[in-house]
Protein backbone atom coordinates (compact mmCIF):
# COMPACT_ATOMS: atom_id res chain seq x y z
CA UNK A 1 0.00 0.00 0.00
CA UNK A 2 1.40 3.46 -0.95
CA UNK A 3 2.28 5.96 2.12
CA UNK A 4 0.68 8.71 3.35
CA UNK A 5 3.14 11.67 2.29
CA UNK A 6 3.27 14.89 4.67
CA UNK A 7 1.61 16.38 1.53
CA UNK A 8 -0.88 14.01 1.17
CA UNK A 9 -3.03 16.06 3.81
CA UNK A 10 -3.04 19.04 2.23
CA UNK A 11 -3.82 17.82 -1.14
CA UNK A 12 -6.92 16.56 0.51
CA UNK A 13 -7.95 19.86 2.41
CA UNK A 14 -6.98 21.61 -1.39
CA UNK A 15 -9.54 19.08 -2.91
CA UNK A 16 -12.01 19.52 -0.96
CA UNK A 17 -12.10 22.96 -1.40
CA UNK A 18 -12.35 22.31 -5.36
CA UNK A 19 -14.64 22.85 -7.84
CA UNK A 20 -15.04 19.03 -8.97
CA UNK A 21 -15.54 18.17 -5.33
CA UNK A 22 -18.32 20.36 -4.67
CA UNK A 23 -19.51 19.24 -7.65
CA UNK A 24 -19.59 15.64 -6.90
CA UNK A 25 -20.74 16.48 -3.68
CA UNK A 26 -23.62 18.58 -4.85
CA UNK A 27 -24.62 15.63 -8.02
CA UNK A 28 -24.55 13.03 -5.38
CA UNK A 29 -26.83 14.87 -3.06
CA UNK A 30 -29.14 14.83 -5.92
CA UNK A 31 -28.81 12.02 -6.65
CA UNK A 32 -29.71 10.06 -2.73
CA UNK A 33 -32.72 13.31 -2.82
CA UNK A 34 -34.41 11.99 -6.25
CA UNK A 35 -34.01 8.40 -4.89
CA UNK A 36 -35.37 8.85 -1.68
CA UNK A 37 -38.38 11.39 -3.03
CA UNK A 38 -39.19 8.72 -5.77
CA UNK A 39 -39.48 5.63 -3.59
CA UNK A 40 -41.62 7.54 -1.00
CA UNK A 41 -44.37 8.83 -3.72
CA UNK A 42 -44.31 4.95 -5.30
CA UNK A 43 -44.81 3.64 -1.44
CA UNK A 44 -47.35 5.74 -0.40
CA UNK A 45 -49.32 6.15 -3.70
CA UNK A 46 -49.45 2.31 -3.86
CA UNK A 47 -50.85 2.22 -0.09
CA UNK A 48 -54.37 2.35 0.05
CA UNK A 49 -56.01 4.29 2.77
CA UNK A 50 -57.01 1.54 5.24
CA UNK A 51 -53.41 -0.10 5.88
CA UNK A 52 -51.47 2.71 5.66
CA UNK A 53 -51.68 3.31 9.46
CA UNK A 54 -50.95 -0.31 10.25
CA UNK A 55 -48.36 -0.88 8.00
CA UNK A 56 -46.42 2.16 9.31
CA UNK A 57 -46.81 0.45 13.05
CA UNK A 58 -45.36 -2.50 11.37
CA UNK A 59 -42.24 -0.59 10.12
CA UNK A 60 -43.03 -1.70 6.60
CA UNK A 61 -42.98 1.66 4.49
CA UNK A 62 -39.85 2.27 6.13
CA UNK A 63 -37.70 -1.01 5.40
CA UNK A 64 -39.20 -0.81 1.99
CA UNK A 65 -38.71 3.22 1.23
CA UNK A 66 -35.05 2.53 1.63
CA UNK A 67 -35.05 -1.21 -0.40
CA UNK A 68 -37.08 1.36 -3.39
CA UNK A 69 -34.37 3.96 -3.05
CA UNK A 70 -30.98 1.87 -3.09
CA UNK A 71 -32.61 0.34 -6.46
CA UNK A 72 -33.58 3.44 -7.71
CA UNK A 73 -30.25 5.04 -6.29
CA UNK A 74 -28.69 1.77 -8.48
CA UNK A 75 -29.92 2.45 -11.69
CA UNK A 76 -29.54 5.98 -11.26
CA UNK A 77 -25.95 5.83 -11.08
CA UNK A 78 -25.76 3.65 -13.85
CA UNK A 79 -27.54 6.11 -15.95
CA UNK A 80 -25.54 8.95 -15.11
CA UNK A 81 -21.98 6.92 -14.98
CA UNK A 82 -23.25 5.69 -18.75
CA UNK A 83 -23.84 9.92 -19.38
CA UNK A 84 -20.61 11.15 -18.39
CA UNK A 85 -19.13 7.87 -20.30
CA UNK A 86 -21.15 9.60 -23.79
CA UNK A 87 -20.08 13.05 -23.28
CA UNK A 88 -16.58 12.31 -21.83
CA UNK A 89 -15.36 14.80 -24.19
CA UNK A 90 -18.29 18.02 -23.85
CA UNK A 91 -17.11 21.47 -22.09
CA UNK A 92 -17.30 21.66 -18.49
CA UNK A 93 -20.45 24.05 -19.02
CA UNK A 94 -22.03 20.93 -20.24
CA UNK A 95 -21.21 18.79 -17.66
CA UNK A 96 -21.75 20.62 -14.96
CA UNK A 97 -25.43 20.16 -15.82
CA UNK A 98 -26.44 16.99 -16.68
CA UNK A 99 -26.96 15.65 -13.25
CA UNK A 100 -29.48 18.28 -12.78
CA UNK A 101 -30.87 17.79 -16.23
CA UNK A 102 -31.64 13.68 -15.88
CA UNK A 103 -32.92 14.59 -12.28
CA UNK A 104 -35.53 17.13 -13.56
CA UNK A 105 -36.23 15.07 -16.55
CA UNK A 106 -36.70 11.57 -14.75
CA UNK A 107 -38.71 13.14 -11.47
CA UNK A 108 -41.15 14.78 -13.58
CA UNK A 109 -41.89 11.42 -15.82
CA UNK A 110 -41.96 9.49 -12.95
CA UNK A 111 -44.15 11.41 -10.96
CA UNK A 112 -46.51 12.12 -14.13
CA UNK A 113 -46.18 7.96 -15.24
CA UNK A 114 -47.89 7.10 -11.42
CA UNK A 115 -50.22 9.39 -11.65
CA UNK A 116 -51.85 8.43 -14.83
CA UNK A 117 -51.14 4.92 -14.31
CA UNK A 118 -52.81 5.11 -11.26
CA UNK A 119 -55.40 7.16 -12.09
CA UNK A 120 -56.31 5.66 -15.83
CA UNK A 121 -54.30 2.98 -17.25
CA UNK A 122 -50.84 1.80 -17.58
CA UNK A 123 -50.44 2.09 -21.37
CA UNK A 124 -51.31 6.22 -20.44
CA UNK A 125 -47.87 6.38 -18.60
CA UNK A 126 -45.90 9.44 -20.73
CA UNK A 127 -42.73 7.63 -20.40
CA UNK A 128 -41.38 9.06 -23.93
CA UNK A 129 -41.64 12.60 -22.00
CA UNK A 130 -38.34 11.83 -20.34
CA UNK A 131 -36.48 10.24 -23.22
CA UNK A 132 -37.44 12.99 -25.58
CA UNK A 133 -36.32 15.71 -22.63
CA UNK A 134 -32.96 13.69 -22.38
CA UNK A 135 -32.63 13.18 -26.34
CA UNK A 136 -32.97 17.01 -26.90
CA UNK A 137 -31.14 18.17 -23.84
CA UNK A 138 -28.59 15.72 -23.26
CA UNK A 139 -27.91 13.41 -26.16
CA UNK A 140 -29.82 10.84 -28.21
CA UNK A 141 -28.16 7.60 -26.93
CA UNK A 142 -28.50 9.01 -23.37
CA UNK A 143 -32.04 9.27 -24.26
CA UNK A 144 -32.67 6.28 -25.40
CA UNK A 145 -31.01 4.20 -22.85
CA UNK A 146 -32.46 6.39 -20.04
CA UNK A 147 -35.85 5.34 -21.60
CA UNK A 148 -35.09 1.81 -21.10
CA UNK A 149 -33.85 2.29 -17.82
CA UNK A 150 -36.59 4.53 -16.53
CA UNK A 151 -39.35 2.07 -17.79
CA UNK A 152 -37.92 -1.05 -16.65
CA UNK A 153 -37.30 0.65 -13.06
CA UNK A 154 -41.27 2.05 -13.02
CA UNK A 155 -42.85 -1.27 -14.49
CA UNK A 156 -40.65 -3.38 -11.99
CA UNK A 157 -42.45 -0.94 -8.79
CA UNK A 158 -45.75 -1.65 -10.58
CA UNK A 159 -45.13 -5.04 -10.41
CA UNK A 160 -43.43 -5.28 -7.13
CA UNK A 161 -46.01 -3.13 -5.42
CA UNK A 162 -49.18 -4.68 -7.40
CA UNK A 163 -48.26 -8.68 -8.23
CA UNK A 164 -47.82 -10.24 -10.68
CA UNK A 165 -51.57 -10.03 -12.00
CA UNK A 166 -50.02 -6.50 -13.34
CA UNK A 167 -47.11 -8.11 -15.11
CA UNK A 168 -48.61 -8.71 -18.59
CA UNK A 169 -50.01 -5.17 -18.40
CA UNK A 170 -46.33 -3.56 -17.75
CA UNK A 171 -44.81 -6.05 -20.33
CA UNK A 172 -47.00 -4.52 -22.50
CA UNK A 173 -46.16 -0.88 -21.63
CA UNK A 174 -43.27 -1.36 -21.38
CA UNK A 175 -42.64 -2.47 -24.76
CA UNK A 176 -44.45 -0.26 -26.14
CA UNK A 177 -42.85 2.63 -24.51
CA UNK A 178 -39.58 1.69 -25.65
CA UNK A 179 -40.39 1.22 -29.25
CA UNK A 180 -41.84 4.56 -29.57
CA UNK A 181 -39.75 6.65 -27.59
CA UNK A 182 -36.83 5.26 -30.27
CA UNK A 183 -38.76 6.68 -33.00
CA UNK A 184 -39.67 9.24 -31.69
CA UNK A 185 -35.54 10.09 -30.73
CA UNK A 186 -35.09 8.96 -34.52
CA UNK A 187 -37.38 11.86 -35.87
CA UNK A 188 -36.46 14.37 -33.18
CA UNK A 189 -34.27 15.95 -36.12
CA UNK A 190 -36.00 15.80 -38.78
CA UNK A 191 -38.99 17.76 -37.61
CA UNK A 192 -37.36 20.88 -35.57
CA UNK A 193 -40.83 22.87 -36.04
CA UNK A 194 -42.84 21.70 -33.24
CA UNK A 195 -45.85 21.62 -35.09
CA UNK A 196 -44.21 19.17 -37.74
CA UNK A 197 -43.41 17.25 -34.34
CA UNK A 198 -46.39 17.08 -32.96
CA UNK A 199 -47.91 15.52 -36.51
CA UNK A 200 -44.57 13.04 -36.28
CA UNK A 201 -45.75 11.74 -32.46
CA UNK A 202 -49.42 10.97 -33.63
CA UNK A 203 -48.18 8.88 -36.34
CA UNK A 204 -45.77 7.15 -34.04
CA UNK A 205 -48.69 6.64 -31.58
CA UNK A 206 -50.88 5.48 -33.80
CA UNK A 207 -48.42 2.81 -35.20
CA UNK A 208 -46.84 1.42 -31.60
CA UNK A 209 -50.52 1.18 -30.74
CA UNK A 210 -50.61 -2.16 -32.47
CA UNK A 211 -47.90 -3.58 -30.13
CA UNK A 212 -50.22 -3.76 -26.82
CA UNK A 213 -52.99 -4.50 -29.05
CA UNK A 214 -51.42 -7.58 -30.36
CA UNK A 215 -50.23 -8.74 -26.70
CA UNK A 216 -53.77 -8.74 -25.85
CA UNK A 217 -54.98 -10.65 -28.31
CA UNK A 218 -52.80 -13.27 -27.46
CA UNK A 219 -54.06 -13.13 -23.85
CA UNK A 220 -57.69 -12.98 -24.25
CA UNK A 221 -58.54 -12.84 -28.02
CA UNK A 222 -62.18 -12.87 -27.01
CA UNK A 223 -61.81 -9.90 -24.71
CA UNK A 224 -62.16 -7.04 -27.79
CA UNK A 225 -62.54 -3.94 -25.62
CA UNK A 226 -59.10 -4.46 -23.73
CA UNK A 227 -57.59 -5.16 -26.80
CA UNK A 228 -59.29 -1.67 -27.70
CA UNK A 229 -58.91 0.16 -24.85
CA UNK A 230 -55.02 -0.79 -24.57
CA UNK A 231 -54.42 0.25 -28.32
CA UNK A 232 -56.32 3.67 -27.47
CA UNK A 233 -54.29 4.80 -24.28
CA UNK A 234 -51.36 3.69 -25.69
CA UNK A 235 -51.76 6.37 -28.18
CA UNK A 236 -52.67 8.81 -25.84
CA UNK A 237 -49.81 8.42 -24.26
CA UNK A 238 -47.35 9.03 -27.01
CA UNK A 239 -49.29 12.33 -27.65
CA UNK A 240 -49.60 13.16 -24.21
CA UNK A 241 -45.79 12.87 -23.97
CA UNK A 242 -45.34 14.94 -27.35
CA UNK A 243 -47.28 17.65 -25.59
CA UNK A 244 -45.82 17.55 -22.51
CA UNK A 245 -42.52 17.46 -24.20
CA UNK A 246 -44.06 21.11 -25.81
CA UNK A 247 -44.50 21.95 -22.45
CA UNK A 248 -41.62 21.48 -20.35
CA UNK A 249 -38.78 21.37 -22.71
CA UNK A 250 -38.85 25.79 -22.97
CA UNK A 251 -39.24 25.60 -19.36
CA UNK A 252 -36.02 23.39 -19.20
CA UNK A 253 -34.07 25.35 -21.91
CA UNK A 254 -34.38 28.51 -19.96
CA UNK A 255 -33.93 26.83 -16.42
CA UNK A 256 -30.52 24.94 -17.30
CA UNK A 257 -29.75 27.87 -20.08
CA UNK A 258 -29.33 25.11 -22.44
CA UNK A 259 -29.52 24.99 -26.40
CA UNK A 260 -32.11 22.79 -27.90
CA UNK A 261 -32.89 22.85 -32.13
CA UNK A 262 -36.38 24.59 -31.13
CA UNK A 263 -34.13 26.82 -29.31
CA UNK A 264 -31.52 27.48 -31.79
CA UNK A 265 -34.76 28.24 -34.33
CA UNK A 266 -35.48 30.80 -32.07
CA UNK A 267 -32.55 32.86 -31.24
CA UNK A 268 -32.20 32.77 -35.43
CA UNK A 269 -35.23 34.75 -35.72
CA UNK A 270 -34.90 38.86 -36.78
CA UNK A 271 -38.02 39.01 -34.19
CA UNK A 272 -35.66 38.35 -31.26
CA UNK A 273 -35.36 41.52 -28.96
CA UNK A 274 -31.60 41.26 -28.92
CA UNK A 275 -31.09 41.18 -32.83
CA UNK A 276 -33.73 44.03 -32.75
CA UNK A 277 -31.65 46.06 -30.85
CA UNK A 278 -28.39 45.09 -32.33
CA UNK A 279 -30.08 45.89 -35.92
CA UNK A 280 -31.46 49.65 -34.55
CA UNK A 281 -28.62 50.49 -32.45
CA UNK A 282 -25.45 48.94 -34.47
CA UNK A 283 -26.63 48.52 -37.98
CA UNK A 284 -22.98 48.10 -39.01
CA UNK A 285 -22.67 45.29 -36.41
CA UNK A 286 -25.58 43.36 -37.52
CA UNK A 287 -24.67 43.48 -40.89
CA UNK A 288 -21.29 42.17 -40.01
CA UNK A 289 -22.70 39.24 -37.85
CA UNK A 290 -25.06 38.09 -40.22
CA UNK A 291 -22.51 37.80 -42.81
CA UNK A 292 -20.46 35.70 -39.72
CA UNK A 293 -23.21 33.67 -39.14
CA UNK A 294 -23.07 32.28 -42.65
CA UNK A 295 -19.58 31.89 -43.50
CA UNK A 296 -19.56 30.06 -39.44
CA UNK A 297 -22.88 27.36 -40.46
CA UNK A 298 -20.58 26.61 -43.33
CA UNK A 299 -17.62 25.97 -41.95
CA UNK A 300 -19.54 24.24 -38.84
CA UNK A 301 -20.93 21.65 -41.44
CA UNK A 302 -17.47 21.06 -43.24
CA UNK A 303 -16.30 19.98 -39.87
CA UNK A 304 -18.99 18.42 -38.57
CA UNK A 305 -20.16 20.61 -35.70
CA UNK A 306 -23.96 22.12 -34.93
CA UNK A 307 -24.40 24.06 -38.02
CA UNK A 308 -27.21 25.78 -35.95
CA UNK A 309 -25.61 26.54 -32.79
CA UNK A 310 -22.22 27.80 -35.27
CA UNK A 311 -24.94 30.14 -36.81
CA UNK A 312 -26.68 31.30 -33.35
CA UNK A 313 -23.18 31.95 -31.93
CA UNK A 314 -22.19 34.34 -34.88
CA UNK A 315 -25.39 36.26 -34.83
CA UNK A 316 -24.76 37.00 -30.85
CA UNK A 317 -21.27 37.23 -30.51
CA UNK A 318 -20.71 41.00 -31.01
CA UNK A 319 -23.88 41.94 -29.11
CA UNK A 320 -22.17 43.96 -26.72
CA UNK A 321 -20.97 46.50 -29.07
CA UNK A 322 -24.53 47.71 -28.61
CA UNK A 323 -22.94 49.95 -25.69
CA UNK A 324 -20.76 52.44 -27.32
CA UNK A 325 -21.87 51.41 -30.59
CA UNK A 326 -20.33 54.69 -32.24
CA UNK A 327 -16.81 53.33 -31.11
CA UNK A 328 -16.33 50.73 -33.30
CA UNK A 329 -16.11 51.89 -37.63
CA UNK A 330 -18.61 49.60 -38.87
CA UNK A 331 -21.14 51.99 -37.00
CA UNK A 332 -19.26 55.51 -37.61
CA UNK A 333 -20.73 57.93 -40.23
CA UNK A 334 -18.21 60.25 -40.19
CA UNK A 335 -17.46 61.43 -36.95
CA UNK A 336 -14.70 58.94 -35.30
CA UNK A 337 -14.73 59.14 -31.35
CA UNK A 338 -11.57 57.63 -30.63
CA UNK A 339 -10.34 60.97 -32.33
CA UNK A 340 -11.15 62.96 -28.83
CA UNK A 341 -9.67 60.35 -26.54
CA UNK A 342 -6.43 58.88 -25.20
CA UNK A 343 -5.45 55.01 -26.80
CA UNK A 344 -5.63 53.66 -23.35
CA UNK A 345 -9.89 54.74 -23.17
CA UNK A 346 -10.41 53.71 -27.14
CA UNK A 347 -8.80 50.32 -26.31
CA UNK A 348 -10.95 49.90 -22.79
CA UNK A 349 -13.63 51.03 -24.67
CA UNK A 350 -13.33 48.19 -27.97
CA UNK A 351 -12.42 45.26 -25.22
CA UNK A 352 -15.22 45.47 -23.23
CA UNK A 353 -17.75 44.87 -26.37
CA UNK A 354 -16.86 40.65 -25.24
CA UNK A 355 -17.74 41.64 -21.16
CA UNK A 356 -20.92 43.11 -22.18
CA UNK A 357 -22.01 40.95 -24.63
CA UNK A 358 -21.45 38.23 -22.25
CA UNK A 359 -23.54 40.00 -19.41
CA UNK A 360 -26.34 40.57 -21.84
CA UNK A 361 -26.20 37.24 -23.00
CA UNK A 362 -26.62 35.19 -19.46
CA UNK A 363 -28.90 38.34 -18.61
CA UNK A 364 -31.28 37.52 -21.28
CA UNK A 365 -30.61 33.56 -20.47
CA UNK A 366 -29.37 32.76 -23.48
CA UNK A 367 -28.19 29.14 -23.88
CA UNK A 368 -24.50 29.49 -21.78
CA UNK A 369 -22.46 28.22 -25.53
CA UNK A 370 -23.84 31.52 -26.81
CA UNK A 371 -22.72 33.55 -23.85
CA UNK A 372 -19.16 31.79 -23.68
CA UNK A 373 -18.58 32.43 -27.46
CA UNK A 374 -19.28 36.37 -26.99
CA UNK A 375 -16.19 36.35 -24.54
CA UNK A 376 -14.06 34.02 -26.16
CA UNK A 377 -14.26 35.60 -30.10
CA UNK A 378 -10.84 37.43 -29.72
CA UNK A 379 -9.66 34.93 -27.07
CA UNK A 380 -6.58 37.08 -25.70
CA UNK A 381 -5.14 39.02 -28.92
CA UNK A 382 -3.86 42.58 -28.59
CA UNK A 383 -5.14 45.16 -30.41
CA UNK A 384 -2.55 46.17 -32.28
CA UNK A 385 -4.14 49.14 -33.52
CA UNK A 386 -4.47 51.09 -30.11
CA UNK A 387 -1.16 49.70 -29.09
CA UNK A 388 0.94 50.99 -31.92
CA UNK A 389 -1.05 54.70 -31.15
CA UNK A 390 0.25 54.50 -27.66
CA UNK A 391 3.50 53.54 -28.28
CA UNK A 392 3.81 56.73 -30.54
CA UNK A 393 3.66 58.96 -27.17
CA UNK A 394 6.05 57.35 -25.23
CA UNK A 395 9.64 56.15 -25.16
CA UNK A 396 8.95 52.96 -23.00
CA UNK A 397 7.55 49.62 -23.58
CA UNK A 398 3.89 49.86 -22.69
CA UNK A 399 2.48 46.30 -21.65
CA UNK A 400 0.97 44.45 -24.26
CA UNK A 401 -1.75 42.84 -22.24
CA UNK A 402 -2.66 45.96 -21.21
CA UNK A 403 -3.99 46.24 -24.72
CA UNK A 404 -5.08 42.31 -25.19
CA UNK A 405 -8.72 41.06 -24.46
CA UNK A 406 -9.28 39.07 -21.37
CA UNK A 407 -10.07 36.26 -22.92
CA UNK A 408 -10.99 33.05 -22.23
CA UNK A 409 -9.33 31.49 -25.50
CA UNK A 410 -11.51 29.57 -26.94
CA UNK A 411 -12.61 26.34 -25.69
CA UNK A 412 -15.14 24.76 -28.17
CA UNK A 413 -14.40 24.17 -32.00
CA UNK A 414 -17.57 26.33 -32.22
CA UNK A 415 -15.82 29.36 -30.67
CA UNK A 416 -12.29 28.77 -32.88
CA UNK A 417 -14.64 28.99 -36.02
CA UNK A 418 -16.49 32.40 -34.92
CA UNK A 419 -12.87 33.75 -33.62
CA UNK A 420 -11.45 32.99 -37.65
CA UNK A 421 -15.04 34.04 -39.44
CA UNK A 422 -14.71 37.14 -37.73
CA UNK A 423 -11.13 37.96 -38.58
CA UNK A 424 -12.28 37.07 -42.11
CA UNK A 425 -15.18 38.94 -42.46
CA UNK A 426 -13.45 41.97 -40.50
CA UNK A 427 -10.42 41.81 -43.42
CA UNK A 428 -13.05 41.60 -46.17
CA UNK A 429 -14.11 44.96 -45.55
CA UNK A 430 -10.69 46.62 -45.37
CA UNK A 431 -10.25 45.91 -49.05
CA UNK A 432 -7.06 47.44 -51.17
CA UNK A 433 -5.25 46.68 -54.13
CA UNK A 434 -2.92 44.18 -52.38
CA UNK A 435 -5.28 40.91 -53.03
CA UNK A 436 -6.26 40.18 -56.42
CA UNK A 437 -6.50 36.60 -57.18
CA UNK A 438 -7.30 33.57 -55.45
CA UNK A 439 -4.24 32.12 -54.75
CA UNK A 440 -3.27 36.06 -52.77
CA UNK A 441 -6.96 35.41 -51.39
CA UNK A 442 -6.04 32.22 -49.85
CA UNK A 443 -2.39 33.03 -48.76
CA UNK A 444 -4.04 36.03 -46.93
CA UNK A 445 -6.75 33.40 -45.44
CA UNK A 446 -4.12 31.13 -44.67
CA UNK A 447 -1.98 33.92 -42.83
CA UNK A 448 -5.23 35.44 -40.37
CA UNK A 449 -5.44 31.34 -39.37
CA UNK A 450 -1.89 31.06 -38.71
CA UNK A 451 -1.59 34.47 -36.93
CA UNK A 452 -4.27 33.53 -34.25
CA UNK A 453 -2.34 30.17 -33.91
CA UNK A 454 1.03 31.45 -33.26
CA UNK A 455 -1.27 33.45 -30.74
CA UNK A 456 -1.70 30.67 -28.94
CA UNK A 457 -5.26 31.51 -29.47
CA UNK A 458 -6.12 27.70 -29.93
CA UNK A 459 -4.31 26.12 -27.29
CA UNK A 460 -7.72 25.54 -25.34
CA UNK A 461 -9.75 24.17 -27.47
CA UNK A 462 -10.03 20.73 -29.13
CA UNK A 463 -9.82 21.83 -33.14
CA UNK A 464 -6.94 19.96 -34.90
CA UNK A 465 -5.21 21.40 -37.97
CA UNK A 466 -6.77 19.53 -40.04
CA UNK A 467 -10.24 21.22 -38.99
CA UNK A 468 -8.19 24.43 -39.43
CA UNK A 469 -7.25 23.34 -43.02
CA UNK A 470 -11.09 22.39 -43.63
CA UNK A 471 -12.19 25.97 -42.51
CA UNK A 472 -9.57 27.57 -44.56
CA UNK A 473 -10.98 25.51 -48.15
CA UNK A 474 -14.49 26.37 -46.75
CA UNK A 475 -14.00 29.86 -46.29
CA UNK A 476 -11.45 30.75 -49.18
CA UNK A 477 -14.54 28.78 -51.66
CA UNK A 478 -17.50 30.74 -49.51
CA UNK A 479 -17.01 34.18 -50.28
CA UNK A 480 -15.21 35.14 -52.90
CA UNK A 481 -17.65 37.16 -54.12
CA UNK A 482 -17.71 39.30 -51.35
CA UNK A 483 -14.34 39.89 -51.84
CA UNK A 484 -14.73 41.76 -55.47
CA UNK A 485 -11.43 42.82 -55.77
CA UNK A 486 -8.97 42.77 -53.20
CA UNK A 487 -8.31 42.82 -49.41
CA UNK A 488 -5.53 44.18 -47.21
CA UNK A 489 -4.84 42.66 -43.62
CA UNK A 490 -1.71 42.86 -42.05
CA UNK A 491 -2.02 44.78 -38.98
CA UNK A 492 -4.12 47.39 -40.54
CA UNK A 493 -5.14 49.93 -38.24
CA UNK A 494 -8.90 50.20 -39.31
CA UNK A 495 -8.77 45.85 -38.91
CA UNK A 496 -7.94 45.99 -35.92
CA UNK A 497 -10.44 49.10 -34.87
CA UNK A 498 -13.31 46.54 -36.41
CA UNK A 499 -12.77 43.64 -34.18
FE1 LIG B 1 -15.92 41.22 -31.54
FE1 LIG C 1 -17.22 40.51 -34.78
Amino acid sequence: MRKLRKSDGSRFIAFAGSAKFKRGAVNTAILVVLSVILAVVVRFATLSDDNVADAVLRGEPFLQIVVLSLIIGVIMSTLIAYTYYVKRDADRSVTAKLVPVLAVAVFITFILALVFGATVSLYVSPLALCSLLVATLVDKRVGIVTNILLSQTFFLTYILVYGSEKAVESSAALVTSMVSSIFLIMFLDKAHNRIKFTVVGFIVGVCSAVIPMLINYLVDANDVSQILMSGLWSLVSIVLSVALFMIVLPLMEYLFRLNTPFRLAELCSLENPLLKRLAKEAPGTFNHSMVVGNLAELCADAIGENTQLAKVCAYYHDVGKTKNSQYFIENQKGYNPHDDVIPEVSVAMIISHVTEGYRMLKKERLPDEVADCAIQHHGTTPVNYFLYKAQNFTEENLDKKEFSYPGPKPRTKIAAIIMIADTVEAASRALSEKVNSPAAFRSLVHGMIKQKADLDQFTECPITYKDLDVIEDTLVQAIPSMYHARIQYNNNPKQDKNA
